[in-house]
């Protein structure tokens, strides 16, 4: 999204630098895009964001009305979905530690994926003191490909995935509706979807899922949907080739449908990624220009404690004005005093002047929950309605540094 420079100094004027603004046009149609490609593969196919991605209040809030359920790891993430009166069997609970969100979601419904035997004890205390049996998922691990997600859940290699199955079976106070996996983040092939799809398709059905009961049960295949800006440092852009989104749910459907697993049995997808990576940017000043180690650089107002993804991936970066017809090359510095504060490196953007503004994009995605206030508080977000009065999406602690709550009266 590119807005005049008029509207950008309005911006900064009245919220300060650096500010993130979130696109709602942009996310709403991205959302309402992925839930289409998904509907048009698995009828029974829905979507939970993953909040964690992008915890941002405004935006998990349009992301709801464009009909995701809430995909929390945390009290606080229930909490939040609960307060933006998501009902509790619209949230899918995950995460190797629940706290006290799980009592609630078990009692009201909510889908809640078990992870570990702690996970499973509990539930079942919670339950037996309840005096009626709940229903809980499974979250299974397994070896795909080469990537490393083996902390989560049970292992369905082993055989501990189908014994937790089994333990929740014979429990009086517990009803198994389902199973869970969530491979990896920024996967680029979709077969990988195929083959674990296949084998939760297997265990669903060796654990007798939705065999007795008026709930068929559901396969939550997790996130991980691979975004084309979203290109990590190190990797060719020649060889980032992202799957069709389409191609991803297809290889999902595939899975299934070879293990023969009934078409109404729900399809839970916990897409974080796909959805918001794009649908928010950087807004930032140029502070200084320098020449380090012979370089053209630039210093601006916004770090890498405001995007920790810098580290790891190559945002696309332009300067809020005309083009300008210079080639100049330049290596793009945060304000923080370790060396380590780079957001790019050899980012054509011509002609550079203190006070330009730069926007860094695509940094929807694990940037918002990982800042940290480093020197600097975190900057205001904006929701970027296309017209109108900007929104603030999130006051949160957005202003105010830790420093000043060291010392009353300092503020
Ligand atoms: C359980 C679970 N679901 C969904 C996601 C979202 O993943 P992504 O942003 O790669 O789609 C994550 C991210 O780590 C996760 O842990």
């Amino acid at each position: 999204m590119r807005l005049p420079l008029s509207d950008v100094e309005a911006l900064l004027d009245e919220f300060g630098s650096p500010l993130f603004v979130v696109w709602e046009k942009e996310l709403r149609h991205k959302a309402h895009r992925v839930l289409q490609k998904l509907r048009a593969e698995i009828p029974n196919g829905v979507c939970a964001y993953s909040y964690k991605t992008n915890p941002v209040l405004g935006v998990c809030t349009i992301l709801h009305q464009e009909g995701y359920l809430a995909e929390a790891v945390s009290t606080p993430e229930y909490r939040a979905a609960r307060r933006m009166e998501v009902a509790p069997n619209q949230i899918v609970l995950n995460g190797p530690y629940k706290g006290s969100a799980m009592q609630e979601a078990l009692i009201t419904g909510a889908l809640v994926n078990l992870d570990s035997e702690a996970d499973l004890a509990d539930a079942e205390d919670i339950c037996h003191q309840h005096g009626e049996a709940c229903g809980v998922g499974i979250r299974v691990n397994t070896a795909i490909g080469d990537l490393p997600w083996s902390k989560f859940g049970f292992s369905l290699d082993s055989g501990d995935a189908l014994a937790a199955c089994r333990r929740v079976t014979q429990s009086p106070w517990l009803r198994l509706r389902g199973l869970h996996v969530h491979i990896g983040t920024n996967i680029l092939d979709a077969e990988l979807y195929r083959i674990v799809a296949a084998r939760l398709a297997v265990l669903f059905r060796d654990a007798g899922i939705g065999r007795d009961d008026a709930d068929s049960g559901y396969v939550d295949c997790g996130g991980g949907f691979a975004v084309e800006d979203a290109i990590p440092i190190g990797v060719d852009p020649e060889e980032w080739r992202v799957p069709r989104t389409e191609d991803y749910f297809a290889a999902i459907r595939s899975g299934l449908c070879d293990e023969g697993l009934e078409p109404d049995v729900t399809v839970v997808l916990e897409p974080g990624r796909l959805i918001v990576a794009n649908a928010m940017s950087l807004l930032t000043r140029v502070v200084a220009l320098k020449t380090i180690d012979g370089r053209r650089s630039v210093i601006v107002d916004g770090g890498v404690n405001i995007v920790p993804s810098a580290h790891y991936m190559k945002h696309p970066i332009r300067v809020v004005r005309a083009d300008d017809p210079s080639e100049n090359i330049w290596d793009v510095y945060g304000p923080l005093c370790t060396q380590y504060d780079v957001l790019s490196v050899g980012v054509r953007l011509g002609t550079l002047a203190k006070g330009d503004i730069l926007q860094v994009d695509c940094v929807g995605a694990y940037t918002i929950g990982f800042a940290a206030q480093f020197a600097y508080p975190r900057p205001a977000v904006i929701l970027w309605r296309g017209g109108g009065r900007p929104r603030v999406a999130n006051p949160g602690d957005v202003g105010r540094h830790v420093c000043q709550g060291l010392h009353p009266g300092w503020n």
